[in-house]
Parts: structure tokens; C-alpha cells; sequence
């Protein structure tokens, strides 16, 4: 079987997931290569991984280590030079999300895609891969809850790790370009369609950090879509009891619930608490499988030559209604999404 040689840009918290994954669980790929700026996540590659073809150089990977492609796993800003230095140093690339933190450097990456279309691009939007949204999307498709009109999400990351998120607050680009996005690519992908205008409303009762640094610890955003329909998304960063991610589809006919409670397993503890159902604790735990179905697509797609369903259209799409519900949110108006 041909083996797809994959070199890792970024081994931090999401970086480690794909590695692993492409190191030992996907048949047809091998790591050979790691980047990183954190030498001792080079150790990591090297100890953990069996890669001892590290960089502390992006393009010094791209112009030495044996690689047929590249997986860019780094902070979310370095994601699009990352990506058009890659395609034009012919190699495939698969880049986890968002796209960009502009449009104008999506639009770059955009224009390197359509530069190398022999090369295969892939966006890490790997919701779409889970195997409940999958399924959501299937049975859409299906008509089983006729037209869908709306669509609710609510995405709230677990208050044990709100230090992290008050670290990097300043950084972000803000509560909605660094939390809401998958909810804005999922809304487009139930809804077939794009948004138009969103309000947007933010608030922080718990750790006022976040709104010294100009962010929020909760927000919500209402979107209204080209064929009338309307979404809305609620973020927030102080869950007590986990990681919590829950999507709502509404159509004429039914409506599809997504993880209504985000249970850990299918356990449940009766004692002295009553009947208790523990929930997952983080994105890798509740995404895990998604994750490694997605880097088996982008894999399959390489060997094939073929594109992925997940383009760098979405990726400025999303993006860029991630811009639009930031003004919003700081405006306090109703901004048109063009
Ligand atoms: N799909 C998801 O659910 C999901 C979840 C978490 C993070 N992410 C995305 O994954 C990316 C990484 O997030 P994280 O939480 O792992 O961040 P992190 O801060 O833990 O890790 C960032 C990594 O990028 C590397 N890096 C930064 N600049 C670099 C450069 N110029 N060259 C080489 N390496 C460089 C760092 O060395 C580090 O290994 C972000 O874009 C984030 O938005 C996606």
C-alpha cells in the first residue's frame, strides 16, 4: 500500500491529536516530519512519536524533509502564508480551522488552491465528520424534517479550563472568530444557504478578564439567512459540568437535536446524587473520533486525487461571518453580511 508522507506544522494541543492520529492510526499515512517553535514539542515528535526529522522552521520543512504533504495544526494567524508556501512548494495540504483571522488572507489562500488544483486542500472544519452531524445532515437531505428554517447552537467550553481561555483571550480575535465558527460552518451546511445580518450581544458576570482584555466570557449572536431562514449561536466559556456542544436543526416537518446532553458515555451512576450522567470534558474527548475521520478523508483524497466536501470557500466564508458578528457584537447593530 502507498503510504502518504505527512509532515506536522504545530504539536500543541490540537497539533498532538493529529499526530498521533496520522502516526498510528491511519493505514495508508506516516509522520516523517514535525514542526514546531516549542523545542519541547520536538522532543515530543521525537520521544512520543518516532519522528526524528524535526524544524523549527516552516519553510526549511517544506524545502528538506521527505513529505508528500502537510498537516498545519499552528496558530490560527500563521494558517494562510502556511498554506499558499506549501501548495507552491507542491505539496498536499490539509489546514485545521479557521481559515484565516482576515478575509484578505483567506482570499490569498484561495488564490494558491486554485493555483495548484492537482493538489489536494482541506479545511479541518471535522465537526462535519462526527458521526451524529453526519448523520443530521443525511437525514436533511432525506426530507426527514422537511425544509429546515432554523437552526440553534450552543457551544460552551468547560470552566476547568477558563484560565487557558483568559490567557489567550487578548489574542483570540475575540469570543465569536474563536469559538462560534464551527457553529457559522455548520449553520451553512444544514441551512444550504448564506447568512445576511446578524446581532450580536455579549456579556461577562464570572471573570471580569476577559473584558479587560475587550472580550466577553458569554455571547450570543441571531442570523438571518438568504431564504429567510434564521440561526442562532450561544458561546461561553464557564460550563460547570464539561465541554458542552449541542446543535438544534428546526424544519417544517421535525426537528434534529445533537447532543441535547453531552453525555460522557451511555453510563449512568445512581447514588446519593440521584441518577447522574457524566459529560464529556474537552474537544479532543468529544471529538476524537471526528478527528481522525477527517485526516482519513483528507489521506483517502491525496491517494485518489480527488477534493475534499470541506473547501477554502468555507473557510473565507466563515470567516468572514466571523468578522461580521464581531462588528455586530461591538456595535451593538445589525451589520449586513456582504
Ligand atoms: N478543530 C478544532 O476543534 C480545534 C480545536 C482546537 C484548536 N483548533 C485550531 O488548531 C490550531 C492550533 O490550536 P492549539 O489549541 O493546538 O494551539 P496551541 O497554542 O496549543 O499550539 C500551537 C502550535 O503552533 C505552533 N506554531 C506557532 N507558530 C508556528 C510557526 N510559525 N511555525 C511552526 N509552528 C508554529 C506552536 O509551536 C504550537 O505547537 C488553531 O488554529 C486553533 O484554532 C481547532
Amino acid at each position: 500500500m502507498k503510504k502518504i508522507k505527512v509532515g506536522i506544522a504545530g504539536l500543541g494541543r490540537l497539533g498532538k491529536v493529529h499526530a498521533n492520529n496520522i502516526a498510528y492510526k491511519i493505514p495508508n499515512a506516516e509522520l516523517t516530519a514535525a514542526c514546531s517553535i516549542v523545542p519541547a514539542e520536538l522532543e515530543y515528535a521525537k520521544e512520543k512519536l518516532g519522528v526524528t526529522d524535526v524544524y523549527t522552521d516552516f519553510r526549511e520543512m517544506l524545502e528538506k524533509a521527505d513529505i508528500d504533504a502537510v498537516a498545519i495544526v499552528t496558530t490560527s494567524s500563521e494558517h494562510c502564508w502556511q498554506i499558499e508556501a506549501a501548495l507552491d512548494a507542491g505539496k498536499h495540504v490539509f489546514s485545521d480551522k479557521p481559515l484565516g483571522v482576515d478575509v484578505a488572507q483567506c482570499k490569498q489562500a484561495e488564490k494558491a488552491v486554485e493555483r495548484h488544483p492537482d493538489l489536494t486542500f482541506m479545511l479541518g472544519f471535522m465537526r462535519r465528520y462526527d458521526k451524529s452531524y453526519a448523520y443530521a445532515k443525511k437525514k436533511i437531505e432525506e426530507g426527514a424534517i422537511g425544509t429546515p428554517y432554523m437552526v440553534k447552537a450552543t457551544g460552551i467550553d468547560p470552566e476547568a479550563h477558563v484560565e487557558g481561555a483568559i490567557k489567550f483571550a487578548a489574542t483570540s480575535g475575540g469570543i465569536f472568530l474563536d469559538m462560534a465558527i464551527h457553529d457559522i460552518d455548520l449553520m451553512r451546511w444544514f441551512l444550504g444557504c448564506e447568512a445576511t445580518e446578524v446581532y450580536a450581544q455579549g456579556c461577562t458576570f464570572k471573570h471580569p478578564e476577559f473584558q479587560q482584555v475587550g472580550d466577553d466570557e458569554t455571547a450570543m449572536a441571531c442570523y438571518k439567512f438568504e431564504n429567510g431562514a434564521m440561526g442562532f449561536v450561544h458561546v461561553g466559556r464557564t460550563a460547570p459540568h464539561g465541554y458542552h456542544v449541542e446543535t438544534e436543526i428546526i424544519g417544517t416537518e421535525g426537528s434534529i437535536r445533537i447532543s441535547a446532553i453531552p453525555e460522557k458515555n451511555q453510563a449512568m451512576i445512581f447514588d446519593v446524587h440521584g441518577a447522574v450522567t457524566e459529560c464529556v470534558g474537552s474537544f479532543p474527548e468529544r471529538f476524537d473520533e471526528a478527528y481522525l475521520l477527517e485526516m482519513q478523508e483528507f489521506i483517502d483524497c491525496v491517494c485518489e486525487g480527488k477534493q475534499p466536501g470541506v473547501n477554502v470557500y468555507d473557510g473565507t466564508k466563515s470567516t468572514a461571518i466571523g468578522y461580521a458578528t464581531t462588528e455586530a457584537w461591538k456595535t451593538g447593530k445589525i451589520v449586513k453580511i456582504g
